[in-house]
């Protein structure tokens, strides 16, 4: 492999997808990984064929260049902000970090040193979404104006074998999936102006069901179902629900509606999925083929973007503004929701350019 010497800080539930994802991207080569659990970090290096090291062996060897960090939400920014210290560049899981001045902290730190720095989602690289964004681009629904995105569930207790830190400060369903769904209508809209949101919670505590952690109680320390609107720069105005307060629903994940058509837009939580379109309330839905390669699990894509960048010199597409951003839209749509009133957003990103519509699997360029 040629790709760009990389280590995995986090070894926990979901760092198999980004072992197996980042294996088949040429711009990047997993070689070792850590973890605060050693034996953690010692099953997946015994898994992927990698080497395992403690946290610090990790920063200090000088052949890696890039550290995917997979540790919890209330570590990210501690984490991102040590492997920058190193001299490597970063990329998170989301939230990029908990509050707004730990984000910025990050970004400025990245900026003094000259590294990248960046975050999930990248889903938004799969061929569900880069084919929604063609589709608005091409113009086949016209100018958007408005839209739904919908992620309602009953929460993460039934089946993760460590569910309390999603109650936590830093989790909720807002924290947890709104990166995915605000970040992917960025990626189709540009950035967001102005939000305003109800928010509430049903239950101050929740019980574990999960095999591992059958039983246990979860403190709730975050509002659990968040309602709320999003306008964004382009002056589409986006009504957005995220539950983990919801038994079951029949709302599609996101609906773009234009001038001249609407937009059923695949799962942003996925890579794959159908884009669907009509054109007036008689119309039928109809299928776009998907264009672009990546449309199984590639979690792990948006580092390779990002090391691919540091090859070339271009910007990588899950950028550290970006994450920033979405940061500042989930803070905005909790402190509207707690005033009553609604929040400007003073931050601002790129809308990330989509992927070139000839790429070979496994290539970023
Ligand atoms: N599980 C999923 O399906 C899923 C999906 C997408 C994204 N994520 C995100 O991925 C991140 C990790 O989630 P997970 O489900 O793998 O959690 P997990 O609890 O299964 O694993 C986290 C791992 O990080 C380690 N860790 C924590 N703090 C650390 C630190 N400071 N230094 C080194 N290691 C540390 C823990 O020991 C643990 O092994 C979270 O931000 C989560 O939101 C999870």
């Amino acid at each position: 492999m040629s790709g760009l010497k990389t280590g995995i800080i986090g070894c926990g539930n979901i760092s198999p997808a980004y072992f197996k994802a980042t294996a088949q991207l040429n711009d990047l080569d997993v070689v070792a990984c850590a973890d605060l659990n050693m034996d953690a970090a010692r099953v997946r290096a015994e898994e992927y064929g990698v080497r395992a090291m403690s946290v610090d062996e990790l920063l200090a060897d000088p052949e890696i260049k890039l550290v995917i960090n997979l540790t919890l939400p209330q570590a990210h920014a501690a984490v991102n902000t040590a492997i920058l210290n190193a001299g490597k560049h970063a990329h998170c899981e989301k939230p990029f970090a908990i509050t707004r001045d730990e984000g910025k902290a990050v970004l400025a730190l990245a900026e003094e040193k000259g590294l990248r720095v960046g975050g999930a989602p990248d889903t938004f690289l799969g061929a569900g979404l880069q084919s929604a964004r063609k589709i608005i681009d091409d113009g086949l629904i016209g100018r958007p104006v408005s839209g739904t995105a919908v992620m309602a569930c009953p929460g993460h207790e039934s089946w993760h074998p460590n569910p309390g830190f999603y109650y936590l400060t830093g989790g909720g369903p807002l924290f947890d999936m709104g990166p995915y769904y605000i970040t992917a209508l960025i990626h189709l809209l540009g950035p967001v102006r102005r939000v305003t949101a109800l928010n509430s919670r049903a239950f101050s505590e929740r019980i574990a069901t999960s095999e591992a952690a059958n039983g246990k109680v979860l403190p709730v320390e975050v509002d659990t179902h968040v309602t709320g609107i999003l306008e964004f720069h382009s002056g589409a105005v986006i009504t957005m629900i995220m539950s983990f307060d919801v038994k079951k629903h029949s709302s599609h994940n996101i609906e773009i509606h234009g001038t001249e058509g609407s937009l059923k837009v695949p799962d942003p939580n996925h890579f794959h999925g159908e884009n669907l379109i009509a054109n007036g309330p008689k119309d039928d839905w109809r299928a776009v083929p998907l264009i672009h390669p990546y449309a199984d699990n590639m979690r792990g894509i948006g580092a390779a973007d990002m090391a691919a960048a540091v090859r070339s010199g271009r910007a990588h597409r899950c950028n550290g503004e970006m994450a920033s951003h979405v940061l500042d839209v989930m803070h905005a749509l909790g402190e509207s929701s707690d005033s009553g009133q609604h929040r400007t957003i003073t931050s601002t990103c790129a809308q990330p350019a989509p992927l070139p519509a000839d790429l070979v699997f496994g290539e970023l360029d």
